[in-house]
């Protein structure tokens, strides 16, 4: 019976620590976790409540634990070097060291590294950490996105069209990051549709997991603020309705190499979760950026289709053997929406901004799966807090069935909450689809 290290508490856990408590070999689950998910303690031996930051206090749970092996879920404990702290105590880890990391927590390291080892699919780009020069390559591109260069949770990114319009905005928004952040990346906007495609690495071996779409707006018809997510489906063919075979190589052979290039760039294999952010465009997939980790909510699609045993799957990526393992999943649809506070991701200004830290009631979510994301767990029941609150999941041998099943679990939800009515309707994918097409002009 191993004994299994978790950290992390959000919803993409909750489906992590599902996955291994599927396991054949009966593994003890021990979280750490920066609030209490109720889904995960009910998984749980033991839980260890703590910050990200305080690696003596995760080092120590491991230690005491005796555990096998551990599983990172989020960004923040990875950046904050959890994974080296963990090693220097002969504790392996499916997740990056600090250096490997930077493949999400630097967008400018990824963005040099891709252009230094001569791999496709970078915007032109330009890294500032200062105003000089920005005026002249902003007059170069003929569509801007601009980043800070660090975690920003899925919301720092800043499109013209969506975000501002004028270079005159552009030039006034770039002032503003360079005051918060040490530098700042310049790109090409890309005209096309995104895709999630998060794949495993042992350092050699890339495997790729079933594809998602996720939804970053807040609103339906991808209206209203940029989220952390508010919902994805995924396909039974585990592809995109929108994507042609060549999109999904291609995403694919750029993860294997970058996988390649950390290795020679840093000396050592990166063991995890790549998932790229991509967009299909009429040159084919293009890199929109990284992520050292599974996708939040997309994990809450792929993990619940495993068909291999996610222990097994650890164990080969610690090992370098990902080669050896045949890794499948269902070939079943999910669609995944997220319960938020009403007020989620609104500006201040907003009517109903306020609205967080209530009471909700969780009825019988029926055929849907639950995960606990930002809830907190009183003795009177459970709160919201500000963030994404439970993911709700439906998986059936169609898109339409999904969508129904996650529906009607999302109905479940009582209280001042809200969600995407859109995601998973044949409606949006056709929008998908039709706005491909004219791209490619076929
Ligand atoms: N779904 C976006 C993210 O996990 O960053």
């Amino acid at each position: 019976m191993p004994n299994i290290l978790l950290v992390g508490n959000g919803a993409r856990e909750h489906a992590m620590a599902e996955a291994i408590s599927r396991s054949q070999h009966n593994p003890r689950l021990f979280s750490f976790m920066k609030a209490n998910n109720p889904g995960i303690a009910s998984l749980s031996e033991k839980i260890k409540l703590g910050g990200y930051s305080d690696l003596a206090a995760i080092t120590g749970f491991a230690t005491e634990n005796k555990i096998e092996f551990a599983v990172i879920g989020p960004e923040d404990p990875l950046n904050n070097g959890v994974v080296d702290a963990l090693t220097a105590c002969g504790i392996p880890a499916v997740g990056p060291n600090k250096s490997l990391a930077r493949l999400e927590t630097s967008k400018s390291f990824t963005r040099n590294l891709v252009n230094k080892y001569h791999i496709p699919g970078n915007p032109q780009f330009n890294v500032f950490t200062s105003m000089d020069g920005v005026e002249a390559f902003l007059n170069k591109l003929e569509g801007i996105v601009l980043k800070p260069d660090g975690l920003t949770g899925g919301k720092g990114v800043l499109v013209q069209g969506d975000h501002f319009v004028t270079e005159d905005e552009a030039l006034k928004l770039c002032q503003q990051i360079l005051k918060e952040s040490s530098s700042l990346i310049v790109e090409e906007k890309f005209d096309g549709e995104e895709f999630s495609l998060q794949c495993l690495c042992d350092g050699k071996t890339v495997v790729a997991t079933p594809l998602v779409q996720d939804h970053k707006r807040r609103f339906d018809g991808d209206r209203g603020p940029n989220t952390g997510g508010m919902g994805s489906y995924s396909l039974p063919d585990h592809s995109m309705p929108f994507l042609k075979p060549q999109d999904v190589e291609e995403g694919l052979e750029i993860t294997r190499q970058v996988a390649a290039a950390l290795w020679k760039e840093t000396g050592n294999p990166y063991k995890g979760v790549m998932y790229g952010g991509f967009i299909a465009t009429k040159n084919g997939a293009k890199l929109l950026e990284y992520n050292a980790r599974f996708g939040d909510p997309e994990a809450m699609n792929i993990l619940p289709l495993l068909k291999t045993d996610f222990v097994e799957i650890c164990r080969h990526i610690i090992a370098g053997t990902l080669d050896q393992l045949k890794i499948e999943f269902e070939p079943k649809a999910t669609v995944c929406k997220y319960v938020v506070p009403k007020g989620y991701g609104l500006p201040a200004d907003h009517p109903d901004a306020a609205s967080s830290r209530d009471k909700i009631e969780v009825g019988n979510v029926g055929k849907a799966r639950l995960y606990y994301s930002s809830v907190d767990k009183k003795e009177d029941g459970l709160y919201l807090s500000s963030s994404r609150a439970i993911g709700i999941v439906g998986i059936a041998d169609n898109l339409e069935e999904a969508r129904k099943i996650a529906e009607a679990g999302v109905k479940a939800v009582k209280g001042p909450v809200a969600y995407r009515e859109d995601i998973g309707t044949a409606a949006l994918i056709q929008k998908r689809i039709d706005h491909m097409k004219k791209i490619r002009k076929y």
